[in-house]
């Protein structure tokens, strides 16, 4: 069973807003779309761009170094240049508490 983690409470990432936290080695993007929450890891597999710094529409991330694209509901990479999909995290909330699965 996946273990979960507390990153952050929900007053830190209000809809429409995004946050990156450590967990581990790793570093993740947790976005609010509508109220719903989805994780990435923070990492463009085309060459490393800081994917939360980039331009969000609707579900779609566009990485802020090269413009490639990324679904963050499932992580499938959508435009070049990267061909890569990024991982993505489990995200449940437990009362204020949003939590993660670890990697
Ligand atoms: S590092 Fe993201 S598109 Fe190149």
């Amino acid at each position: 069973m996946a273990e979960f983690t507390t990153v952050a409470t929900i007053d830190e990432i209000p809809p429409g807003e995004r946050m990156v936290v450590e967990l581990g080695r790793h570093w993740v993007a947790i976005f609010n779309v509508d109220g719903t929450y989805y994780a990435i890891e923070d990492v463009c597999t085309h060459d490393d761009g800081p994917l939360a710094e980039g331009e969000l529409t609707g579900c779609i991330i566009e990485c802020p170094r090269h413009g490639a694209t990324f679904d963050i509901t499932n992580g499938k990479v959508l435009t070049a240049p990267a061909i890569v999909d990024v991982p993505t995290y489990a995200v449940r909330v437990q009362g204020d508490n949003i939590q993660i699965t670890s990697r």
